[in-house]
């Protein structure tokens, strides 16, 4: 049986969880390879809202294997606590959710250089969600000071934690005597405590290691059965570490071409891929979005959309659809088919625009730009759409959507060069019309 994969294709919430939620009933297994605590994916069931950082959100199906796969970075003290809410709200979690002995495990370290190193000397900082995604990712890549959840269990985890902390102690001690104050952050000038650190993680391992398996081999092993599996994509793919709007990006492959990596599955597994786009855009946090509009049309659609943060709250970016970057990411991706979410926050607005290109040093550009600066300087140019009045949170049949609300989609469709198979209208299961 195929594999499928849900991906965003703008630069995250673009309601992967809902998506994935649903397609969980037709899958035995969901796999979460990426990112970490960063992400915030919300499911709504008959009107009781969850949301979801780090446990797959196929996790509401008690038939479905949840799986946390090597790629992700895992802060044992967000999944424990998302664990306990999760239980106390009548969630199932046993033997339904294994963890990568490969993951990578934040560590305090992780979050004090997230918050030293957001800055990247600009005036623009990344804005990023302080979780220690970036840090934990670049101890992996440089090896000699990462631990993994397997580490945890090792007889020597405490002289493993000593040396970390040791290094990372003389690191940023070093730093904050020759920077400024801006660097500082509360309780840098205590030295980290090994000893303290030691004992709170040993403590989370003991709750964590009836999670803990070898899952490449477990994942290798479905394929080799035959097994139904989902891979749900976090963050979005135009947050990707290579080939995103670097350096405004998250720091691990999140498009399409992280699925593998993170999971151990090989690619031709893949039999289908699910590229989730909003009918409009959104950003959170720094860097350019072309579309952005910061004008009553934004705010309307930030309103409308209940746009901010799951995870930090902060109000998110509003602007347009904008095709040239969808274009280019549902490429990347491989994507397959559109699911186009949140149409219903569009209804009433007059006219609709679509950015179908981008004018650049006077140049009309219609492909995704790799470089910052070059993409910094890009003045959309839109197609305009009429827009419809009527409230479509009701709808259920694509044919009932008001003509122009279809022609918006059939219009999204050509200019991405995909077909839209699932467009939603709300944030519940049952607000979503199979095209
Ligand atoms: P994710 O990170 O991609 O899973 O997305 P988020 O959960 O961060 O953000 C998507 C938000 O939109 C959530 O609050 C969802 O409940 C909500 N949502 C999902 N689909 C729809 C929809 O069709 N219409 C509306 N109005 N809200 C939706
Ligand atoms: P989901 O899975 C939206 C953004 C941050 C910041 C940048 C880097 O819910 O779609 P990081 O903490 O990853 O180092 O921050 O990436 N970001 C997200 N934006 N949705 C997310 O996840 C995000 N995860 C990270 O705002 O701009
Ligand atoms: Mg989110």
């Amino acid at each position: 049986m195929p594999g499928t994969a849900i991906i965003g294709l703008q630069w995250g919430d673009e309601a992967k969880g809902k998506i994935v939620d649903l397609l969980t009933e037709q899958n035995e297994i969901v796999v979460r390879y990426q990112g970490g605590s960063n992400a915030g994916h919300t499911v709504v069931a008959n009107g009781a809202k969850f949301k979801l950082s780090l446990i797959p959100s196929g996790i509401f199906r008690p038939h479905v294997q949840c799986v946390i796969a090597g790629g992700v970075v895992l802060d044992p003290a967000a999944l424990l606590k998302e664990i306990d809410s999760l239980v106390a709200r009548g969630i199932n979690i046993g033997s339904n959710l294994m963890i990568s002995d490969r993951t990578h495990v934040i560590f305090p370290w992780h979050h004090i250089a997230d918050w030293m190193f957001n800055n990247i000397g600009n005036d623009e900082p990344i804005g990023t969600t302080m979780r220690g995604i970036g840090p934990c990712y670049e101890d992996k890549v440089g090896r000699s000071l990462a631990i993994r959840v397997g580490d945890l269990f090792r007889p020597d985890f405490k002289e493993l934690v000593e040396h970390v902390a040791g290094v990372k102690n003389r690191l940023f001690l070093g730093l904050t005597d020759h920077c400024d104050n801006t660097m500082r952050i509360p309780g840098l000038d205590a030295e980290l405590d090994a000893e303290a650190i030691y004992r709170q993680y040993l403590g989370y391992a003991e709750r964590l290691r009836s999670y803990v398996a070898d899952t490449t081999n477990y994942l290798l092993d479905a394929v080799d059965a035959d097994k139904r599996i989902l891979f749900e994509g976090a963050q979005g793919s135009l947050l990707d570490i290579d080939h995103g709007t670097f350096p405004y990006v998250t720091s691990s492959n999140s498009s399409g071409v992280g699925i593998s990596g993170g999971s151990g599955v090989p690619s031709h597994f893949l039999k289908k891929i699910i590229g989730i786009v909003k009918a409009y855009t959104t950003r959170v946090g720094g860097g350019p979005c072309p579309t952005e509009q910061n004008n009553d049309i934004g705010q309307r659609i930030r309103e409308r959309g209940n746009e901010f943060g799951t995870v930090t709250k902060r109000p998110r970016r509003c602007g347009w659809f904008d095709a040239v970057a969808v274009r280019y990411s549902a490429r990347l991706s491989g994507v397959d088919v559109l699911s186009v979410m949140l149409l219903d926050v569009l209804s009433g607005i007059d006219c609709l625009q679509i950015c179908t290109a981008y004018e650049i040093n006077g140049q009309r550009i219609e492909h995704f730009p790799s470089q910052i600066e070059y993409l910094r300087k890009a003045v959309p140019i839109y197609e305009t759409l009429s827009g419809w009045q009527e409230e479509i949170t009701g709808i259920t049949k694509y044919d009932d959507l008001p003509d122009n609300a279809k022609r918006y989609i059939k219009r999204i469709a050509e200019l991405i060069g995909k077909p839209v198979e699932i467009v939603s209208v709300g944030s519940d299961r049952q607000q979503t019309v199979f095209v």
